[in-house]
This record gives structure tokens, C-alpha cells and sequence, in this order.
């Protein structure tokens, strides 16, 4: 008898709606937030000007803005026309000419072996269901001394128990694993093992700042896809997600005096190949 996880995951179904929920909303208004990430892992890997750098997963451009005022030679991609778009408009206005743009799959990259010196994603090669094949795939198209950096939420931080809180309100297809295993270091190893050199990786925080509880479920419910999909997706339900949303902030929230200053924990992970 077949039990849940002897079921193969079916990719390409799970993919399709993935991508349709990072299409919702429009995530562009909370990745411009993150933007400090981006800078913070170029300037961890001591990226150099002129490297070739691919961004993967790269939605409105966090890493891909980093990395273009640093002088590096960007390709960003993503499987979302309309963040890249929206990335494109941000190059525009800060005057980069150096950013070329792709649609991509990030678990089917459009490159031949060994192209980049450089491959960065924050918070996003995490999301791929087929991890073992997104993080081949990354290592293939990275030249051989050359680096992979990445920023991915943790288990324990607050955006892996937001993920951990909406599958307990929708649980995610039999077989799929947590995106925050990509912040774990055992598995890291595993799913990069023979491929790459060296592994490192360092906690860190990013700290969400928001006027109040309130803007911070506004903001995210109107446009962070995952969460803006839950809340449509479960209607009347959706009061029982918000009042378990309300008591993880409560939990993680560091300001006393009713606004919202919430560190959340990521891995900062460099590879060499
Ligand atoms: C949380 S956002 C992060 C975007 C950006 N890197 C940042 O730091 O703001 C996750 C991104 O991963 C993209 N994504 C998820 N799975 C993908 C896949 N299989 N191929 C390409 N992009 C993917 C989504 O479209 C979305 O833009």
C-alpha cells in the first residue's frame, strides 16, 4: 500500500501554482524592502566589478540591483515576466546599463556549464520543489572556482514559522519539503554533495519594519503571493490563519510599544565551487 511518501510529487503541477501565486499580489512591494540582503551578500562574497553574475529566482531585483551598482555584468532571472518587469523599470531609474533579463525556470536554468563566476539568490531558489535539481542546476552553470551565494530563511526564524503556520491552514502536496530546508547546513551538504568545495554558511537577521501589526498583514496580505493566495483560498476560514499570524508576530515582535520591528533569521550560504 502506498503511503504519502511513496507518492512522486508530481513537479510540474506544483510548479504551475507556485508560479501563479508569486505572479498574485505583487510581491515587488515587499522585495524592494529586502533590498539590504542583497547588498549584504554581495558584499560578504567580496563581489568583484565586472563578474559575471546570474541572480536566480531574482523577482523585482534585490540581488540584481546589488550586484549592478557594484559594476558586475547581471544576467537576473525569474519564472514571473512581470517582476522582472518590474526590476527593469528599477535599473532604468538608478541609470544601470549592465542587467540583461531572462525568463527562467530556476530548476531548468537556459546556460550552458560553467557561465557565471558568480550565482546569487536571495530568498528564492528556497521556493523550487525540486530542490536536489534547482541546486545542480545552480552549481552547473557556476565556472569552477567560482561562487554561489545565497540568503534563505530559517526554520526557527519568523518567515520559516510563517511558512510552518500556512500549511497548517493548507498543507502543502504530499512529498513537497520545506523551502527552510535550505537553511539547514546537513542538508545543504547533501543536496550540493560532489558538486561544490566548500560550504559556509552564517546566521543572520533581516528586521522587518512596519508602522504597526496592521500595516505589516495589510502590506502582506494585499501583496506577498503566499500569504495573499491563503486568505483568498480559505474565505471564511481565513480568521482562524490570522489570529495564528497575529500570535507568531506577538512572539517575534521586538518593539513594546505597538509597532512592529520583527527580526527575522536567514542563512547567509557561500559556496565555492
Ligand atoms: C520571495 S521571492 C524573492 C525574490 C527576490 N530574489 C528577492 O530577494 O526579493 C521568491 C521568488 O522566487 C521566484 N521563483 C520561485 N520558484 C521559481 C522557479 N522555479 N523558477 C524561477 N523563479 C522562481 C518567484 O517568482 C519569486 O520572484
Amino acid at each position: 500500500m502506498n503511503t504519502q511518501t511513496d507518492i512522486a510529487p508530481d513537479f510540474g503541477a506544483i510548479k504551475a501554482k507556485q508560479q501563479a501565486t508569486w505572479g498574485s499580489g505583487d510581491y515587488a512591494k515587499v522585495g524592494s524592502t529586502l533590498q539590504i540582503v542583497g547588498e549584504t551578500l554581495c558584499e560578504a562574497i567580496d563581489l568583484r566589478s565586472n563578474a559575471r553574475v546570474l541572480d536566480v529566482a531574482a523577482g523585482n531585483g534585490n540581488a540584481t540591483m546589488a550586484a549592478a551598482r557594484r559594476f558586475a555584468d547581471v544576467t537576473s532571472t525569474d519564472y514571473v515576466p512581470g517582476l522582472l518587469d518590474a526590476s527593469r523599470r528599477r535599473a532604468e531609474a538608478q541609470g544601470f546599463d549592465n542587467v540583461a533579463y531572462q525568463v527562467a525556470d530556476a530548476e531548468a536554468l537556459p546556460f550552458d556549464d560553467g557561465t557565471f563566476d558568480v550565482v546569487l539568490s536571495t530568498f528564492g531558489v528556497m521556493f523550487t520543489p525540486d530542490q536536489t535539481k534547482a541546486a545542480s542546476e545552480m552549481a552547473r552553470v557556476c565556472a569552477k572556482g567560482g561562487t554561489i551565494a545565497m540568503a534563505n530563511w530559517t526554520a526557527d526564524g519568523f518567515i520559516g514559522q510563517v511558512f510552518k503556520t500556512l500549511g497548517g491552514h493548507m498543507p502543502p502536496p504530499p512529498g513537497v519539503k520545506s523551502p527552510a530546508l535550505w537553511g539547514d547546513e546537513a542538508t545543504l551538504a547533501a543536496m550540493f554533495a560532489g558538486q561544490v568545495s566548500d560550504i559556509r554558511i552564517e546566521k543572520k537577521d533581516f528586521v522587518f519594519r512596519y508602522r504597526s501589526y496592521g500595516h505589516f498583514m495589510d502590506v502582506f496580505r494585499t501583496y506577498y503571493g503566499p500569504i495573499h493566495k491563503a486568505f483568498l483560498a480559505l474565505g471564511d476560514k481565513g480568521a482562524a490563519l490570522e489570529a495564528d499570524m497575529e500570535a507568531l508576530c506577538q512572539r517575534f515582535n521586538r518593539d513594546p510599544d505597538g509597532g512592529f520591528t520583527l527580526p527575522s533569521q536567514y542563512a547567509e550560504v557561500i559556496i565555492t565551487k
